[in-house]
């Protein structure tokens, strides 16, 4: 899809890069990412690299389940008029907080903003994990309060996913029972990535009524905008019963703001006074006023819904017409079966400058793909041919 303000969103963007004067990933850090080890931080390296913008541009972008078609005009010309305020530390800021509690129909005290919801996940790690408290979770998900978890020298919980890749709610409910008193909260990505499989809003409910009723559950809703199933539902309205329940939202997927970084969670002001406590980043002013405009601009993101949802279907169809099978996705993104090791393949892909998603251990033998623009969906399928196909024959040769 090319949407007709991708000229001004450039210009925004490439006037922003400058601004900041170097983007910091090289073509290796961006292989070794593809492979699920993260980049060393430019703090770690002690210096700053640079990865000119055609190395970047090269590469079809199907490895983080971003938006690919950016910010639409609105958003852009609401950042680009805060761009006044760079220089300040008090200004005015949209009112971003009490625009997300109109959205949801709750009250500030019950939004906690971050500098996207990976802050806040760590947040919730950070209030209520210790040595002796882990983390309840599906495997594989979202590997963030794992990892937190770990860096808090603590331990998660995981609970396998079902055959079908759902995640298993009586599993993770037992989990939680049994360890109770070493649990410090269970999380739940709904939809999950990285299978794109929704939990029901019975299986919810059954989780939260099951679940002890003080016990924190950490809902990750990254993906909420792009599901089409009615047996889905948000989980904000548990937060206001009372629960104590934390929805994390993005507005880096659907909004398009991977790169400003903007998220916030729901949950009751007992427990958002608790998390502030152990927040460290702040938000910047730019993207205050960019989720603002975003939250308003309905129309745009359900033009990349459908969009996205189209291009994630024939991508769907045309590997099975190859053989293989993918899971049902609700998200940008979706996994497919390639029925051989993974890390290989995703470093074929790189070769035909086509970044797919890391390994999600143990699905060692599936491929996450991220929707990306229909060129980019065109590049994937025709590595895809490529790779598949001649190993089909050199599988042939060699009698396998
Ligand atoms: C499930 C899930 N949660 C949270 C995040 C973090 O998003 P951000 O920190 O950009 O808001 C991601 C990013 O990919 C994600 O997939």
């Amino acid at each position: 899809m090319d949407l007709p303000s991708q000229v001004s969103r450039r210009r925004f963007i490439g006037g922003a890069a400058a601004t900041a004067g170097v983007l910091t990933l090289t073509p290796s850090d961006l292989a070794l990412w593809a492979q699920g080890v993260p980049p060393v931080s430019p703090a770690q390296q002690g210096v700053r690299r640079t990865v000119s913008e055609a190395e970047w541009d090269s590469f079809a972008k199907l490895s983080s389940n971003e938006n690919c078609y950016g910010p639409p005009d609105s958003v852009i010309q609401a950042m680009t008029k805060a761009m006044k305020y760079a220089n300040r530390y008090g200004y005015p800021d949209g009112d971003i907080t009490q625009e997300i509690a109109d959205h949801h129909g709750v009250k500030p005290e019950n939004v906690l903003l971050g500098a996207g919801s990976g802050e806040l996940l760590d947040v919730v790690g950070l209030t209520f994990l210790d040595a002796n408290k882990k983390v309840v979770g599906s495997d594989p998900s979202y590997g963030s309060v794992y990892q937190q978890a770990t860096t808090i020298k603590t331990e998660a919980i995981k609970v396998p996913l079902l055959d079908d890749f759902r995640q298993d709610i009586p599993g993770l409910i037992a989990a939680t029972k049994k360890h109770y008193r070493e649990v410090g909260f269970v999380y739940l990505c709904n939809p999950n990535n990285p299978t794109g499989r929704i939990v029901t809003k019975r299986e919810m409910k059954r989780l939260l009524d099951e679940l002890p009723e003080d016990m924190p559950v950490l809902i990750d809703e990254a993906y909420h905008h792009f599901v089409d199933d009615d047996d889905y539902a948000t989980s904000i309205p548990y937060a206001l019963e009372g629960r104590p329940v934390i929805i994390a939202r993005t507005f880096s997927k659907i909004a398009a703001l991977a790169g400003m970084r903007l998220g916030y969670v729901v949950a009751s002001r007992e427990l958002v006074v608790k998390m502030r406590a152990h927040q460290t980043g702040t938000v910047n002013a730019l993207v205050k006023w960019g989720g603002v405009a975003a939250l308003k601009d309905t129309a745009s993101q359900a033009q990349v819904k459908q969009v996205t949802i189209d291009l994630r279907q024939k991508a769907v169809r045309d590997l099975k017409s190859l053989g293989y099978e993918s899971i049902p996705s609700e998200g940008n993104f979706f996994m497919v079966h390639i029925k051989r090791p993974v890390q290989p393949v995703i470093e074929e892909f790189r070769k035909r400058t086509v970044l797919v998603g890391r390994p999600f251990p143990p699905m060692l033998e599936h491929l996450r793909v991220s929707i990306g623009t229909e060129s980019e969906m065109a590049r994937f399928a025709t590595a895809f041919r490529e790779i598949f196909t001649g190993a089909a024959a050199a599988g042939a040769k060699s009698g396998r």
